[in-house]
Parts: structure tokens; C-alpha cells; sequence
């Protein structure tokens, strides 16, 4: 039956290169742990990129609860954890995997750093890749906020503080992070949101398809 769905679709729109293309792909021996045990330093970056998707998952659900405005985040935070039917468990995950991620992203980048396989033709990269570092970044501050209670409230003062004190651009990006008035207040919730769940997350998507294209040009890089 099943195959007979697979057959009538392939026939129509030629799907089965797409996965072969993947399914096929032949991982090259040095990076394989069964024959040299110190390949497990490949596995950093699928690794972050299995716990970004659990992120981007749990993440969805909890738009599905959470209010971004002053007057109801905490509480729907409160009712999610409280209330809501596995909201804890979401809650959980999307927390813990906030700072799992950075540390698999972390490893990841020191294994390509001491690999040195960031050299030609790799460069391009090792720079978007750290775009990417910024925007993961980016994305534990704005998500700090989110909750609204105390830790976030003062967290954030810090951050806007910090934004203030660049040299010349300094006030400029106060403004467009907290808004006006220039303090954490309702604006600041609103655009620490859009910036959490739009704005990083669509740079992360683009960022990260040049990221796979590129490994898929020029191969992983050769044994030590
Ligand atoms: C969400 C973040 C990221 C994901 C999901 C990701 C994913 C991957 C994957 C799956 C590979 C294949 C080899 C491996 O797993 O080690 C890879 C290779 C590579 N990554 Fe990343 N990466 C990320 C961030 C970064 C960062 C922050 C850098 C550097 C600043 C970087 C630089 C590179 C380079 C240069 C390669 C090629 C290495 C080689 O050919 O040996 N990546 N990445």
C-alpha cells in the first residue's frame, strides 16, 4: 500500500534522487568512531544541530501559550508550568536545551578550530559559522527575557546597559532594543519576542542552509 503511494508519487514529481542523494552520501573513514575512536569530535556538530531542532520544536509549542506582553507573560508562564499538560516538560527541554546547545556549539567549534578545518577552502564557513555563533547567542538574550520575572527584568537592564556603553552607536542601539522610553518596559518584551521568535530564527535558517550546502561541496575536511 504503502509503496504503491511511493510508486504513484515518484512516478509524478522524480522523488527518490532527493533522498538517495542523502541516503547514499559516503561518510569517509577518518570520521567514522568504529575505526578510530577519537572521530567522536565529528559528531559536535550534528549534535547541534539535533538539539536546535528539539529548540525550534519546544519553542513552537510555547507560542502556543505564552503572551508577550507585560501584563500576562509571567502568567502564562506560570499557567504553562502549572496547568498546561506536559507544559513543564516543553518548558523544561526548551530551557535546558538553551544551554545545551551552546555548549555542543562550543565543542563543535573548537573541533574545527584545533582540526584546523577552517583553513582553505573552508573559510567562507568558518565565517558563516560564526554569524551563526551570534545568532545563537542572540538568541539566549532575547528568550532570557521572555518569562518576565526579576532574573530576566535586571539580566536584560545589564544587557541594555552594555548595548549603551558601544563606542558612537551606543545610544542608537539602546533605543532599538528597549524602546522608548529608554528602559526594560513593554517595549522591550514585545521586541526581545519579535527578535526571539522571527527576526534570528529566519537568519539562522538562511545561515544554516549556506552552512550544510557548503559541507556538501567541499566534503569534510581530510584526516589529521
Ligand atoms: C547551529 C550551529 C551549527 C551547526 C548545526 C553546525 C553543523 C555542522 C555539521 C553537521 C558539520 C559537519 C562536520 C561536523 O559535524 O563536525 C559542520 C562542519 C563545519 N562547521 Fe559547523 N555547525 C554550526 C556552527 C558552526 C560554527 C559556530 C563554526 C565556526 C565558527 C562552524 C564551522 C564549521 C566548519 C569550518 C565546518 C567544516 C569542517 C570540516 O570540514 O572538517 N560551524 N558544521
Amino acid at each position: 500500500m504503502i509503496r504503491k503511494i511511493y510508486d504513484w508519487i515518484d512516478e509524478r514529481v522524480d522523488i527518490t534522487p532527493i533522498w538517495r542523494d542523502i541516503a547514499d552520501h559516503e561518510v569517509p573513514e577518518h570520521v567514522n568512531p568504529a575505526h578510530h575512536f577519537s572521530a567522536f569530535v565529528y559528531c559536535f556538530g550534528g549534535l547541534t544541530f539535533f538539539v536546535t531542532v528539539i529548540q525550534i520544536l519546544s519553542g513552537m509549542f510555547l507560542t502556543m501559550y505564552y503572551v508577550p506582553d507585560i501584563e500576562n507573560a509571567w502568567n502564562s508562564v506560570f499557567y504553562l508550568q502549572q496547568e498546561v499538560a506536559h507544559g513543564q516538560i516543553v518548558r523544561g527541554m526548551h530551557h535546558w536545551g538553551a544551554s545545551v546547545v551552546i555548549v555542543m556549539l562550543f565543542l563543535h567549534t573548537l573541533r574545527v578550530f584545533f582540526q584546523g578545518a577552517y583553513k582553505k577552502p573552508r573559510e567562507l564557513n568558518w565565517v558563516v559559522g560564526v554569524l551563526i555563533f551570534f545568532v545563537m547567542l542572540g538568541l539566549g538574550l532575547t528568550g532570557y527575557l521572555l518569562p518576565w520575572d526579576n532574573k530576566a527584568y535586571f539580566a536584560t537592564q545589564v544587557t541594555i546597559d552594555i548595548a549603551e556603553s558601544v563606542p558612537y552607536i551606543g545610544d542608537y542601539l539602546k533605543t532599538l532594543l528597549a524602546g522608548d522610553p529608554e528602559i526594560v518596559g513593554a517595549q522591550t518584551l514585545t521586541r526581545f519576542f519579535a527578535i526571539h521568535v522571527f527576526f534570528l530564527p529566519a537568519a539562522l535558517f538562511g545561515l544554516l542552509a549556506a552552512h550544510f550546502i557548503m559541507i556538501r561541496r567541499q566534503g569534510i575536511s581530510g584526516p589529521l
